[in-house]
Order: structure tokens, then sequence, then C-alpha cells
């Protein structure tokens, strides 16, 4: 529940740091094409030729395939790993001037929020957003809430310029959030740009990264992470280097072979896959199928969650495990000196979860508390979330044409930034080198609050520092 301390006091905060970037050029992507008809025999060899080219790239294009020559744009934004890998954020710059934000990225739900200059309990030490202060700024005089699994945040909606990895949307409706439940912002970030599809947006609007595909600015019609550990890490700050966000690209340089895409298992919602078949110490165990089965990849959960069932079955593989009472009901104990090896499969390969991620906690001398978590999720929700524990393992594509997500192993490169000490990247939204027009079009999508309630647990679960569960 929302903290009863809310609205008490009034303090204005200024926002903390602006970033200069240039304003937004006009579109330099995302045209479409228009075939025109013509009749085959006016055609030279070279005209078909051409033809035959452009329609491959048309084509190459609206599938998301690799062999475009037509350059679009891609953009990364680096991320950082915030008390011990509970949370990831990133940056983005809203309003005319920009002024930069730190926001969780989030894969589990699909609306922008930031905190308000108005919201002064649980916003102090983040950066806020003054909506005096752009010129740009649009006032919907909508009412926003969203609820996630760890809390709650609530306050208006508006329209201004958002960019991101060098992207930038004109009008994307975002809300300004005065309401904030206790817990839910951790300094420095200020809010949460979801990633997820707009049929789960708390407001109806279609979120940033879906004006930005759909409107044909990325090269590739994707978006991906790389994700660092610190939890096996010695002297882990609270704000460390997290890894990179990509829009319309792969960064190859960070993953090696190829990357497995499985489709989504239902119309676009969450990121939600089949999870198959899970394997514990090398030993296949019974898990549920049909919906039971589908699991939303979740950047925003920090752990994995799921079935009761299947998650007594892989503690029933570790000797010496125990379920957890008190305030870690619903967790496992187990002996912190067992390895234990995971293995999850969505249809396509295995893949492992590195002991390190299983071991969330130590809670006594010899005892810790596993990433797996018994989910109760509410009904039509994901039986399965699968956090942050997992995709560490990974590189994590998400993909909207075909829609599907797709994982890779990850490359030297990118392993060798796992528990390297260093500063957080600076805010940073990368030089604009496209824009998009949002949809205006929206409209409350209350018969969707169900699941993003159960289902978007963001940053949620981070019993990881003190044991508190939030
Ligand atoms: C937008 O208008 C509503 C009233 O309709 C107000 O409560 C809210 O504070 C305004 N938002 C901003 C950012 O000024
Ligand atoms: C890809 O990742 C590598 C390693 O982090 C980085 O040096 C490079 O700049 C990235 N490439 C692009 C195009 O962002
Ligand atoms: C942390 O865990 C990873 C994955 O299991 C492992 O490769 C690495 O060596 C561990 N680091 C430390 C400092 O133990």
């Amino acid at each position: 529940m929302l903290s009863s301390a809310w609205l008490l006091v009034t303090v204005l905060l200024s926002s903390s740091y602006c970033v200069a970037a240039p304003g937004p050029k006009s579109i330099t992507a995302g045209q479409s094409i228009s075939l025109q008809r013509r009749t085959p025999s006016a055609r030279s060899v070279e005209d078909w030729a051409a033809w035959a080219q452009n329609e491959r790239e048309f084509l190459t294009n609206r599938y998301g395939g690799t062999v475009s020559k037509k350059k679009r744009s891609e953009g990364s934004n680096l991320l950082t790993n915030q008390n011990a890998d509970s949370s990831f954020y990133g940056s983005l710059a809203i309003g005319t001037p920009p002024v930069s934000f730190d926001v969780i990225l989030d894969t589990g739900s699909a609306d922008l929020w930031v905190a308000d200059v108005s919201c002064t309990v649980d916003c102090s030490r983040v950066a806020v957003f003054d909506a005096t202060s752009s010129s740009s700024f649009k006032n919907l005089s909508q009412p926003f809430s969203i609820t996630y699994g760890s809390g709650e945040a609530a306050g208006s909606l508006g329209q201004d310029v958002v960019q991101m990895a060098g992207f930038s949307v004109s009008n994307q409706v975002f809300a300004t959030v005065d309401q904030v439940s206790s817990g839910l912002l951790t300094s420095p970030v200020s809010g949460l740009l979801g990633l997820g599809w707009q049929t789960i947006s708390s407001s109806g609007y279609a979120p940033l990264w879906q004006t930005l595909v759909s409107s044909g600015a990325w090269t590739d019609p994707l978006m991906s992470f790389q994700l660092t550990r610190f939890i096996n890490a010695s002297n882990v700050q609270a704000n460390e280097p997290g890894g990179t966000f990509t829009m319309g690209f792969v960064n190859s340089s960070l993953y090696t072979g190829s990357i497995d895409y499985q489709d989504l298992v239902a119309t676009p919602s969450f990121w939600l896959l089949s999870l198959t078949s899970m394997t514990v110490q090398g030993t296949s165990i019974t898990i549920p199928t049909g919906s039971s089965a589908y699991a939303a990849i979740d950047t925003g959960t920090t752990l994995v969650g799921g079935p009761s069932s299947a998650i007594q079955n892989i503690y029933a593989q570790i000797p010496g495990s125990q379920a957890g009472t008190g305030s870690w009901t619903g967790y496992y104990s187990y002996p912190c000196d067992t390895q234990v090896n995971v293995a999850i499969s969505f249809g396509g390969p295995s893949w492992s979860v590195s002991p390190a991620d299983f071991q969330l906690t130590q809670i006594s001398s010899s005892d810790c508390i596993g990433s797996f978590f018994e989910l109760s999720s509410g009904s039509g929700a994901p039986s399965w979330v699968v956090g942050d524990t997992f995709l560490k393992n990974v590189y994590s594509v998400f993909r909207y044409n075909p829609a599907a997500v797709g994982f890779a192993q990850l490359s030297e490169t990118a392993l060798a930034m796992n528990g390297v000490n260093g500063d957080p990247p600076s805010a940073t939204i990368g030089s604009v080198q496209a824009t998009a027009t949002a949809g205006v079009s929206g409209s409350s999508n209350s018969a969707n609050k169900w699941s993003v309630n159960a289902g978007a647990i963001i940053a949620a679960l981070v019993p990881v520092i003190g044991g508190v569960l939030l």
C-alpha cells in the first residue's frame, strides 16, 4: 500500500541537472516506401535489379531481417547496475530544453513516468520534472496511476519531447508523478521507462519504444540488453556500470554465436514466452504446461518467480533446502556451499543461470536464500516472471516484428564487465539522429490493469540489501 505520509510537506526541488542536446532534426528515418505498379515489359534488366533490391530491403526491414542497406538508425544507452543487481537504469531526457532523468528500464510494464516537482515524499534526492520549465510540455489533465509488485505511482498525464539513445519522440505521452510509494525510487532514479507493449500500458498510450519502432525509426525492429553482474563481487558500490541497452540494433561485440528467437506465445502484451523445460543440477524437473508455462521476460524484476509446484521441484533437487518463513515466505533457503545450477529453455537452447545469480543472499552462517521464489500470480497474469537473475546470463533481444524474444551467449567482452567496479555512466541521450511522432490515440486501459498489477514486479523484490522485502 502507499505510504499515508504523502503530500504532507511541499518542498520545491529543482531539476538537478540538464543535458545539452541538439534539438530534434526533421525525420530522417521511417519514411514509408510507396511501390508503384509498372508494366513488367517496360523494365530493363537494371530496372529489375533495382526493383528486386528495393523489394528485398523493404520486406527485410518490415520483417526484421538483417540485410538492409537502407540506413535507418540505431542507438545505445549505457546502464547503471543499482544495489548489486537489484535494478538497472538508463537515462533519457524530457522537455525543451531537455532535462535528463535516470529511469528503470522495465520490459515488464509499458508506461513512462517521472517524479514531478510536486512530489515531495520519497522523491527527495532525485531529479524531478518541472513542467513550467519546458516550453513544449502539454498537460493532458488525465489522471494516471500504476501498481507494481513492489509499489505504486500516481499523478497525471502530459505530452512532451522525449529523447533517448539518439532518438526523439516529439509528443510522447508520459506521467508526471506526485505520489510514489516508499522504496520504489532509489536515488538517483526518477522514474521508470516501460518497454512492454501498449496493450498493458496503464495510460493506454503507445510507449516510447513502440512509437519509434512502428514509425520505422530503427534499423532493425528490436531492442536488446546486456546486464552486468555484481551480486558476487567485492566492494560493490550502490551504483556500478550496468551494461548496455540498444535500440534498433544488436551489438555483435556483446554476444557470440547466433541469437535464438522464440515467438511470443500470445498477442503481445508482456514479452511472454513459454517456459518449456528446466533442469536443476542437470536433472529435469516437472513444471506446469500450457498457459501455466507463460513467462514474462522482465528486466524490471530482480529475481525469478514461478508457480509454487515448479519452485518446490527446484528446491527438491537441493539437499538441505527449506521453505522460508516470516518475511521469507515464498522463498527457500539452502546451504550456501551448494553451487546450484539451474538451466531454462523456452523451446530452444537451454540457458544456464550461474550459481552466483541463484544465490541471493546469506541469512545465517550456513544458509542462503535462493533467487527463485514462489509467485502468487493473479488469474490471467503470467505464471512466471523471469527477471535479472536470469537475464544477467544472456544477451537478450526484444523484437517487435515478428514479435519474439531472443537470447544469445554473452561475449568475452560483455563478461569482462561483470564485477568490475567503476563509475556509473553519466546520463546521456546521444545525438539525435531520428525522430518520430507518437500516435495521439489512447484510452484508459483498465481492462489490463490486472496484468500490470500482477506482472510488473519492478525492481521490486530487492531483499538483497538488508533482507527487507519491499
Ligand atoms: C496537469 O493538470 C492537472 C489538473 O488537471 C494537475 O493536477 C497537474 O499537476 C498538471 N500537471 C503538471 C505537470 O503541471
Ligand atoms: C558495442 O559494444 C562495444 C563494447 O561495449 C562498444 O565498445 C561499442 O561502442 C558498441 N557499439 C555500438 C555501435 O554501440
Ligand atoms: C561471480 O560469478 C560468476 C558466475 O558464476 C563467476 O564467473 C565469477 O568468477 C564470480 N566472481 C567472483 C568474484 O566470485
